[in-house]
């Protein structure tokens, strides 16, 4: 194998050269981060692991450990690239896809040879059309890529992004998760083993794969090394997806969006899967898994949104479980009708109508569901709920008197992700 001298000092990495526009041409991706490196599987597999990649899909799971256990079966079938960024408030694997396609591109074929797969397939939304047109551009003009690449465009859904899901899909059923096991790297696309990444990932194999894991661990902490993609949305002055080091504050995270744009009150991190967290314990930690850990809640696939003074939390985390409870694949009972219930009593009160204690039993409630379904739905949703009813406590008394008279901050629901934003 051979490692370029180096790659780009500080930050941005992944989005070095990125212009307003469309996508990058091979020849500009070429000229900033070099050619495709030629490296053994074993090497890179070696160089992810002494990187601590770990995916940005929303699971955090450690990349070398999935590209082993793939690699060590026979008759790897494909590298699936999840692009269906189906949490709502996230832009950024359709900004990676869209508008830097190659260095996707490089990680998934870097990955196909690791793991010894015949193919690569690249499944994305049905919205996401500027994607779609980027990554069939960037195909064509390849010429050097060892395996096919394909691009697959799939329906919308909260779940569909799952990867039991994806697989599915992929394989002629419908875009819902199976119960598990096998799981994918056992049997998986075609009933072969398959290693399914999302594009952030990929990326930033693809940057490991040609500076080295010494390089990657120059930016962020020993614990949570390298960069990430977050999308910043809410109420801040400048919306978007931005590249920061692991180990930033919080609050430099808000600055590097232009800073809220009124008080903030609360904090949701890691998505609606996340964890509300109130403004004045958020703005002190940092993007780190211990930081991030000790106030219950993860990086998820990179989302943040902060809610300002004028937004009421329990009036939007209705509207937001209304929506998870309305995107259960309707398999399981847990799921469906634990889900249903907890949004209509949520929905209760934020309308100021509940029962003395409805907060109490949709406490009971969230326990009862958790880890009962066939995917994580369940969990993600009863932990955003959970952390909802701590945070926003007090309003449930303002509904209950009709005190409450905040404005409407319209967290997105499916479709296009961050309202009025930039990408980057
Ligand atoms: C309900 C649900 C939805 C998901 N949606 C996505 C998605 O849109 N994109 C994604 O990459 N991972 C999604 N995931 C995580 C995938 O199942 C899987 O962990 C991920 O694609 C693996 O890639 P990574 O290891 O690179 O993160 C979802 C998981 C769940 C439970
Ligand atoms: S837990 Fe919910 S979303 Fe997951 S498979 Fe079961 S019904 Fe579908």
């Amino acid at each position: 194998m051979s490692l370029a001298a180096g790659g780009h000092q500080g930050l941005p990495r992944l989005l070095a050269g990125l212009e307003p526009g469309g996508a990058m041409t091979l020849a500009a991706h070429t000229g900033i981060h070099g050619p495709l490196p030629v490296v053994s599987a074993h090497r890179l597999i070696e160089e992810v692991e002494q990187s601590g990649l770990r995916g940005r899909g929303g699971a955090d799971f450690p990349t070398a450990r999935k590209l082993r256990a793939v690699a060590e079966r026979r008759r790897v079938g494909a590298v699936i690239v999840n692009g269906s960024e189906t949490e709502p408030a996230s832009a950024k694997d359709r900004l990676l896809l869209a508008r830097l396609p190659h260095l996707v591109l490089d990680g998934a074929v870097l990955a196909a040879g690791a793991v010894g797969a015949r193919e690569v397939i690249v499944k994305v939304g049905e919205n996401a059309v500027d994607a779609v047109s980027a990554l069939e551009g960037a195909i064509a003009v390849r010429d050097r890529d060892p395996v096919p690449i394909s691009v697959v465009v799939g329906p919308e859904g909260y779940v569909a992004g799952e990867e039991s899901a994806v697989v599915h899909y992929l394989n002629g059923g419908a875009e819902l998760p199976t119960f598990v096991p096998p799981r994918p790297f056992e049997r998986g696309y075609r009933g072969r083993p398959t290693l399914i990444q999302n594009p952030e990932t990929l990326a930033q194999l693809a940057l490991v794969a040609r500076f080295g894991s010494r390089w990657y661990r120059e930016l962020g902490t020993v614990a949570d090394p390298g960069s990430a993609l977050v999308t910043i949305s809410g109420a801040v002055q400048a919306p978007g997806v931005y590249e920061l080091a692991f180990g930033t504050s919080l609050s430099d995270l808000l600055a590097a969006a232009g800073g809220p744009t009124e008080p903030l009150q609360a904090l949701l991190v890691g998505g609606y899967f996340g964890t509300w967290v109130e403004a004045s314990r958020a703005t002190r930690l940092r993007l780190a898994r211990e930081d991030l850990r000790s106030v219950g809640c993860t990086l998820g696939s990179g989302v943040l949104i902060a809610l300002g003074e004028s937004a009421c939390g329990l009036h939007e985390s209705a509207r937001v479980i209304a929506y998870l409870a309305a995107q259960s694949a309707g398999q399981c009972g847990a799921c469906v009708y634990g889900l249903r219930a907890i949004a209509d009593a949520v929905g209760a009160l934020a309308s100021g109508v509940a029962h003395p204690r409805e907060r109490d039993r949709v406490l009971r409630w969230t326990s009862e569901v958790r880890g009962r379904g066939a995917c994580h739905h369940p969990d993600g949703a009863v932990r955003f709920v959970e952390s909802a009813l701590a945070v926003f406590d007090e309003d449930i008394d303002w509904h209950r008197n009709g005190r409450c008279d905040a404005a409407p901050a319209g967290l997105p629901l499916g479709g296009a992700a961050v309202a009025g934003g930039r990408l980057r």
